[in-house]
């Protein structure tokens, strides 16, 4: 038996059946054997390719927005823009790179759960111990984060959420589609929840009464066929209401593929994806810790209790953040280098290809962006 196997088995013992965040959390978080905290990734060599990781072009566009945010915000220096869930430090790089007239105020506080992939924040990118801007970073602080003016950008690469509170900006790249879900059914006579026991080496599903569950998902819009199952996804909303609550002034800016909870209805369980090597995975019951387990976020939940200020598609928000000019720049790059067929001339190139990938209706382009505006009290 795997260890990730053996755990989950000897806490149902102890437990009795496990709501499905339980065992999606052990999945993808648990030090020694989740899928976050060993192997897994975004990325051409990953498992499953994000927005940042198609090229730097997403970066490039953000980085337009991150400016715009920051004059806004009356061009604060220190200016703190946190990407959450950060992964490998992607989107960073690519933002870094298009050198937004911020930079020298900007820190970039790159929030990651696992160590594997915050080990990787150290390439390319200019470190700086936590202690250096976010003074108190551990303890609850009111205060301004501390740094010699104009000398950035500066990173730094947390475990969690700074735990202070500030203005600025926080984005999150597919972030809420992996915080762990708990699972219900519509039987003739109302949700159930979906836990998982076993029998022997195997897991089971088994169902559950759950009127807190029920409470939380609040009326559906439509007929709900008996069998359908939905996320509830308690943990994303609880991060929403985190940052919100940190946020002094700024925005949080979430970037993710979703759908109202009467959406997920119809879609008979397809809301509910793994991933492995880009392929579609097996159930999420099998393989524990070898494959990447996600949802659709459901609108609805997590903004019910915090209404965003903006919901677009992403090929909205490329399309009002420039991607267009970003490309035709590109293109007149690759026009006057391709005979030098250097890597401005490639990067000029490729700009074409990832704003078709960005942008793809059915693919990133159809992801949605939720913004809340915090204008202070
Ligand atoms: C789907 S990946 C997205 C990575 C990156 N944002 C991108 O777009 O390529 C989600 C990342 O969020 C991290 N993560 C999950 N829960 C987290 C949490 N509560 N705080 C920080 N990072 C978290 C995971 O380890 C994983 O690297």
């Amino acid at each position: 038996m795997g260890s990730l196997v053996a755990k989950l088995a000897d806490r149902i013992d102890r437990f009795g059946p496990l709501p499905f965040d339980e065992v999606m959390d052990l999945a993808l978080y648990d030090p020694e054997g989740g899928f976050f905290a060993t192997s897994g990734s975004a990325g051409r060599r990953g498992d499953f390719l994000t927005s940042p990781e198609v090229g730097p072009l997403f970066g490039a566009v953000l980085a337009r927005a991150i400016d715009s945010w920051w004059e806004s915000l009356g061009e604060p220096d220190p200016f703190l823009v946190v990407d959450a869930g950060a992964g490998s430090g992607t989107l960073a790089r690519g933002v870094l790179a298009a050198e937004p007239s911020c930079s020298g105020a900007m820190t970039l506080v790159l929030v990651e759960s696992s160590d594997v992939l915050r080990s990787q924040h150290q390439l390319g990118l200019p470190l700086v111990p936590p202690a250096v801007v976010l003074p108190a970073a551990s303890v609850r602080y009111d205060g301004e984060p501390k740094t010699e003016s104009g000398a950035g950008p500066r990173v730094v690469s947390l475990p969690g959420l700074p735990a202070l509170n500030f203005k600025g900006v926080v984005v999150a790249n597919e972030l809420l589609d992996n915080l762990p879900f708990r699972i219900v059914e519509w039987e003739d006579d109302g949700w159930h929840e979906i836990r998982v026991g076993r029998e022997g080496d195997a897991f089971t599903e088994v169902l559950a009464p759950c009127p807190e569950l029920t409470r939380i998902l609040g009326p559906l819009a439509g007929r709900i066929p008996t069998g359908a199952r939905v996320p509830v996804q308690t943990a994303a909303a609880s991060w929403v209401r985190t940052v919100l609550g940190r946020l002094t002034l700024g925005r949080l800016v979430v970037f993710d593929y979703a759908a109202t909870t009467s959406e997920l209805v119809s879609r008979e369980g397809g809301w509910l994806r793994t991933f492995r090597a880009h392929e579609r995975g097996l159930s999420p019951l099998q393989d524990l810790g070898e494959q990447d387990i996600t949802s659709d976020v459901a609108i609805d939940q997590v903004t019910r209790d915090h209404p965003p200020t903006l919901v677009e598609s992403q090929a909205q928000f490329l399309h009002r953040w420039g991607i267009n000019g970003l490309v035709n720049e590109g293109r007149r790059i690759w026009h006057e280098r391709a005979s030098i067929g250097d890597l401005a001339a490639i990067r000029g190139r490729s700009r074409v290809r990832e704003a078709e990938a960005l942008q793809d209706p059915d693919g990133l382009g159809g992801f949605t962006v939720l913004h809340w505006e915090v204008r202070g009290t």
